[in-house]
């Protein structure tokens, strides 16, 4: 299962970048907004901020056919690794078709259920992105959604991709691998934690400890 972030912030992007263990990133209108910079820079700052092979999800920000038509285009002219993020509407599924169509990598954003996940893998989606966290907010089942969409995918071979959105919590991110997600988009700090084990602290406290009360020698 792969892993991107789920920021707008060029200094977490680069921490996880350097650290090797993401594989693209996601952006939604609302982490571009509060970074306080012009879209145009926060994205050029992104594609220099990645290596060659990573995934960056950029999203329209209109509502019908013509006008996310013009927004995608533009997106995806910018950069090859640009997935382009529609809202499930409508009007941006079929701007999903005609893009698709075209050879522009569509990630279907704010779904919400295994019907708007079916519709967006007909209308040749590459991505889909249920949004866990927000189903779990409002008392409903996000991981039971997600799990009947790989299910549907994989019964189907449908090629578009599950990736797991609105992350929670690491335990989120656990139960997506399980699930048999493609990818989790998780916020900086949840991927930090994923590090993390008391076990880990405390073993490797000891293994110095006990090689500096030696007083051994290293190799260099
Ligand atoms: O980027 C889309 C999604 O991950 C948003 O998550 O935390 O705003 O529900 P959240």
């Amino acid at each position: 299962m792969k892993i991107f972030i789920d920021s707008a912030q060029i200094e977490e992007i680069k921490a996880l970048e350097d650290l090797g263990v993401i594989s693209g990133i996601t952006t939604n209108p609302t982490l571009a907004s509060v970074t306080g910079k012009k879209f145009k820079d926060l994205v050029s700052e992104i594609f220099t901020t990645l290596s060659k092979d990573r995934i960056i999800n950029l999203e329209v920000i209109a509502t019908d056919y013509d006008t996310i038509l013009i927004q995608g285009r533009a997106l995806a002219a910018l950069d090859e690794r640009v997935v382009v993020k529609i809202p499930c509407i409508p009007e941006g599924l079929k701007a999903c078709k005609t893009l698709s169509e075209e050879g522009i990598r569509v990630n279907i954003t704010l779904v919400f259920s295994p019907m708007q996940a079916l519709l967006s893998a007909n209308a040749g989606a590459y991505f889909v992105s249920p949004f866990v966290g927000r189903l779990d907010d409002i008392a409903m089942d996000g991981m039971e959604t997600v799990s009947e969409i790989v299910k549907i995918y994989r019964t189907y071979d449908y090629k578009t991709q599950v990736l797991f959105a609105s992350v929670r919590s690491v335990e989120h991110i656990r139960l997506a691998a399980l699930a048999g997600v493609d990818i989790v988009t998780s916020p900086y700090k949840l991927i930090m934690e994923m590090y993390k084990h008391p076990l880990t602290d405390t073993g490797l406290t000891q293994f110095l400890e006990d090689w500096n009360n030696a007083k051994e020698e290293f190799i260099v």
